[in-house]
């Protein structure tokens, strides 16, 4: 590998695991509040939140909403909040909704579902 090769690499490496969160703790307050606040606050705010379920503050996010607990700390994929990020588009479970809702990318998916598995603190 030549050194240029060689610096693209630990560039992309480096990429690899900051998007990937390992190493660095993601918490509701440093990361995943603000994506929230964006993506949606909008629906899921104090007046009226859908479902019930308010996304303004950790202790709001785990009471859940009208189907129960929405996020399992340490476990992603029995979450459903984290389910919803990513059901198809069609799905009008999936969140946001693709109607009205603006899309995360999936690195800010990826963060969110670092952070349940973190265990959501
Ligand atoms: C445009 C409005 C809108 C936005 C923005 C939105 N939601 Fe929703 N959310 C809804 C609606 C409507 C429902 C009820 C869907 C249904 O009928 O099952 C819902 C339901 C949910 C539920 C299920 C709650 C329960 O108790 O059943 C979760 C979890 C959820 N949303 C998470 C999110 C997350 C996380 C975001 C941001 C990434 C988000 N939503 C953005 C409108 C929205």
């Amino acid at each position: 590998m030549n050194r240029r090769m060689k610096g693209a690499f630990l560039v992309l490496a480096g990429f690899a695991v900051a998007s990937s969160g390992h190493g660095a703790e993601v918490t509701f307050e440093g990361e995943v509040k603000g994506l929230f606040k964006e993506y949606c606050v909008k629906c899921h705010g104090s007046l009226f939140p859908q479902k019930k379920l308010k996304l303004t503050s950790l202790k709001h996010v785990m009471k859940g909403g009208e189907s129960g607990a929405v996020v399992v700390p340490g476990s992603p994929e029995k979450s459903l909040l984290v389910q919803g990020l990513k059901l198809p588009k069609a799905d009008v479970r999936r969140m946001p909704p693709a109607v009205e809702g603006k899309d995360l990318s999936a690195s800010q998916i990826a963060s969110i579902e670092e952070w349940v598995r973190q265990g959501a603190r």
